[in-house]
């Protein structure tokens, strides 16, 4: 009798732990924040590096594509589906080298010059200021252009925003105008540097402060195109950084910037392959990438000492994974793009999302061919990347109202190192149809997720999956459809629950209407 009362406790004790562990409990609620996640989040970076300008979005005019000018026609339809906000241009290190009067008028007039920072090639300026604003306007896009602080003077400066945003009669608005356009650009997003810790001038924080003070004050406000300034931030966990321009800057910046890339290893001499990594690299990997969230949490704890208002935006303007390059000739800092690299923009957005109070915008390093790229090129041909396909499924979440969602993640567990296997973010937009999107990065096992949504009204669930059999898979311009986004069937409404089984390595965005 005593026997079997232990065996029935120790049964419903074992189906217990069953239970709980084989869904994790999801609270989603409708709170009355109303938080913005703002569109600027989905921002992309393109500068004048390997193959992303020349070669990506700026061809050569014999290259058998559909083409406006240079620009290349199937790159922007690519981009404008996906939505994407803002393009962040000329760079990145070559921002604080440029010279903007080198790249305006007849382009065989233009100076050339060496793009000392990546590869020492020749640089011939074709792609300038109209060029840039005109690729914009073809992708529907906001420019976020990056001034010279570390070569360039305050002048240069002020007369480049002058050039692109004045509208009184001057010496600078004629020649905009006389290179063919009459009206003001109205560009507002404007970077004051960038990492001018590093190849942006090697500068303290202290003296970089000062600088901002002068180079923003002399980059005017044109009538109805108040600009906004973005001072150049922090290295990672470089939390002083922050700290000296919080305290010496503070709200005259509209955001500031920081800068934190996942390298497979932690290591800069040797940062790992691109497409061939075992599950311990894929693990560190993701290890590195989900620590975006600590760093994020930290330098947004220094802003709120300095503004609790929350009035300066916390600016990820450059961010993704970094891989040492393709092996061959394929063009500076060219890397392959692995459902391991959509884990980690799905991963790294959710952390975005979630941040949105305080994180307003964000870039992706870069868009073609360089780094964690959305396309890849071969002359003619271009391919979309699973990267690609994260911001697509993710586009639902652009200016939507952020729900909080509160859960314990099941652990992923590789050789006895534990990371959460998890992550969601959630918002609904202004047709009141719910996205939740939800990220498992465990190689091995599905988790399931029930979840009840507080304050929500929805009666359908439909949804979409992007996942492969490896996580090493790649899209490549033999196949590339490998990785693609499919319909996903694994999700019911069961009461007023819902409830989903979320495949190991897979992206899964559900919409609840
Ligand atoms: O994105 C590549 C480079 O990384 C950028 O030019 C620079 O800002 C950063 O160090």
């Amino acid at each position: 009798m005593k026997k079997s009362f232990l065996l029935l406790a120790l049964i419903a004790l074992l189906s217990y732990q069953g239970y709980t562990q084989s869904a994790t409990k999801l609270t989603i609620t409708n709170d009355d924040s109303k938080l913005t996640i703002s569109r600027h989040i989905y921002g992309q970076f393109s500068e004048h590096l390997g193959r992303c300008i020349y070669g990506g979005f700026w061809v050569d005019p014999k290259l058998p594509v559909a083409k406006q000018d240079r620009i290349r026609l199937d790159i922007v339809e690519a981009l404008k589906k996906i939505k994407i906000p803002n393009l962040r241009w000329p760079g990145g290190c070559f921002a604080d080298e440029y010279h903007w009067r080198d790249g305006i008028g007849p382009r065989d007039q233009r100076p050339k010059m060496v793009n000392t920072n990546w590869g020492g090639v020749s640089e011939d300026n074709s792609f300038g200021t109209h060029e840039f604003l005109e690729l914009c306007s073809l992708l529907h896009t906001e420019p976020y252009i990056a001034g010279n602080v570390g070569s360039g003077t305050v002048e240069e400066m002020a007369k480049w925003v002058e050039y692109l945003n004045g509208s009184a009669s001057t010496t600078v608005t004629e020649m905009r105008k006389a290179n063919g356009h009459p009206e003001p650009f109205k560009v507002t997003f404007w970077g004051v540097g960038n990492e001018s810790w590093g190849c942006g001038g090697n500068m303290t924080p202290e003296f970089y402060s000062e600088n901002y003070r002068r180079y923003a004050t002399y980059a005017r406000d044109y009538p109805g195109t108040p600009l906004k300034r973005i001072a150049s931030g922090s290295n990672g966990k470089d939390y002083n950084w922050t700290e000296v321009c919080m305290k010496q800057i503070g709200t005259h910046m509209w955001g500031l910037t920081l800068h934190w890339y996942t390298l497979p290893t932690g290591n800069w001499n040797k940062k790992g392959s691109a497409t061939d990594f075992d599950e311990a690299q894929y693990f560190n990997t993701m290890k590195n990438c989900l620590e975006m969230d600590e760093i994020v949490t930290k330098h947004s704890a220094i802003m709120d000492k300095y503004d609790p208002a929350k009035k300066v935006a916390l600016v990820v303007d450059e961010w993704g994974i970094w891989t040492d390059p393709e092996p061959g000739d394929h063009g500076v800092l060219y890397q392959q793009n692995s459902l391991r690299d959509a884990l980690i923009a799905a991963s790294t957005l959710n952390i975005f999302n979630n941040h949105c109070e305080r994180v307003k915008m964000a870039n992706l390093a870069q868009t073609i061919n360089v780094l964690q790229a959305l396309i890849l090129t071969d002359k003619e041909k271009m391919l979309l990347t699973p990267t690609y396909h994260v911001f697509d499924l993710y586009k639902v979440h652009q200016d939507a109202r952020y729900l909080p969602v509160k859960f314990e993640s099941p652990d992923y567990e590789v050789g006895g190192n534990k990371l959460p296997a998890l992550n969601v973010s959630a918002s609904v937009d202004a047709s009141n149809a719910i996205h939740i999107s939800l990220v498992n990065i465990d190689n091995n096992k599905s988790i399931n997720i029930r979840s009840a949504l507080t304050g929500l009204n929805w009666k359908t669930v439909t949804g979409q999956i992007l996942t492969s059999a490896h996580i090493t898979d790649i899209n490549t311009f033999e196949n590339p459809g490998k990785i693609k986004i499919a319909t996903f069937t694994n999700a019911k409404k069961e009461g007023d629950e819902l409830v989903a089984s979320i495949p190991p390595h897979s992206v899964v965005v559900l919409e609840l209407k």
